[in-house]
């Protein structure tokens, strides 16, 4: 499985990067808005960072004014990857943009029915937004579980892009299923590192480690 960062910060994404287990970049007007500087610069950083796919997303909410900033997004960088929500006009920019060989993440995905449409107009990702729909008492992962099963009964090519993560269980869950990717904020990354079994094994580890210096170090080889 795939994961990507869902961030607009270049520090951040610089130092997962660096680790090597990033796939790619998943942007939004929200986390766009919190960073410094012009927006098409920043995606144009973040794709020489992580040299994969990163989602810049359109504004406009009809059709002629996403096709004209879907394209202007497209050409940033080979790598971009244009967002567009869930409307009859995202569906329908969706087909032209994705018709034009440009690739589309289809975002603000909250049902079946939605998947469905996305796949049909061509999108090269779907993104169910998993954390926003527990939030209202609706159980995400199980949208996901739907989404595997009606694009494995038809072989649809548009990638399951798990977004909204909020937790490793999430992410867990995905994989489980079969979902191409997860996009997960640098804290829930972070999470996924995580275990108290690791850190208190290490310091063990080390401490032993200290003892047997004290013992057979440099000196006691000399003596
Ligand atoms: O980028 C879209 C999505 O991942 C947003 O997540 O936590 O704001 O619901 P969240």
């Amino acid at each position: 499985m795939k994961l990507f960062i869902d961030s607009g910060n270049i520090k951040d994404i610089e130092a997962l990067v660096a680790i090597g287990i990033i796939d790619g970049v998943t942007t939004n007007p929200t986390l766009l808005a919190k960073e410094p500087g012009d927006y098409r610069q920043n995606l144009k950083k973040i794709c020489d960072i992580v040299k994969g796919p990163v989602s810049g997303e359109v504004t406009a909410v009809d059709v002629a004014g996403m096709l004209r900033e879907g394209r202007e997004i497209a050409k940033i960088d080979q790598h971009m990857i244009v967002k567009v929500p869930l409307t009859r006009a995202g569906i329908q920019a969706c087909k032209t943009l994705s018709d034009e060989g440009i690739r589309v993440n289809v975002t603000l995905c909250f049902s079946a029915a939605q998947a469905l449409l996305a796949a049909k107009a061509g999108a090269t990702y779907i993104s169910p937004f998993v954390g926003r729909l527990d939030d209202v008492g609706t159980n995400g992962m199980e949208l996901i579980r739907e989404i595997v099963q009606i694009y494995n009964n038809y072989d649809f090519t548009t990638e399951i892009l798990v977004a909204s993560a909020r937790n490793p269980i999430h992410v867990i869950e995905a994989a489980k299923m079969g979902a191409d990717i997860a996009t997960c904020p640098p804290a829930v990354i972070d999470m996924l590192f995580n275990h108290p079994l690791t850190t208190i094994g290490l310091e063990k580890f080390l401490k032993d480690w200290e003892k047997t210096q004290a013992v057979h170090g440099v000196d006691a080889v000399k003596a």
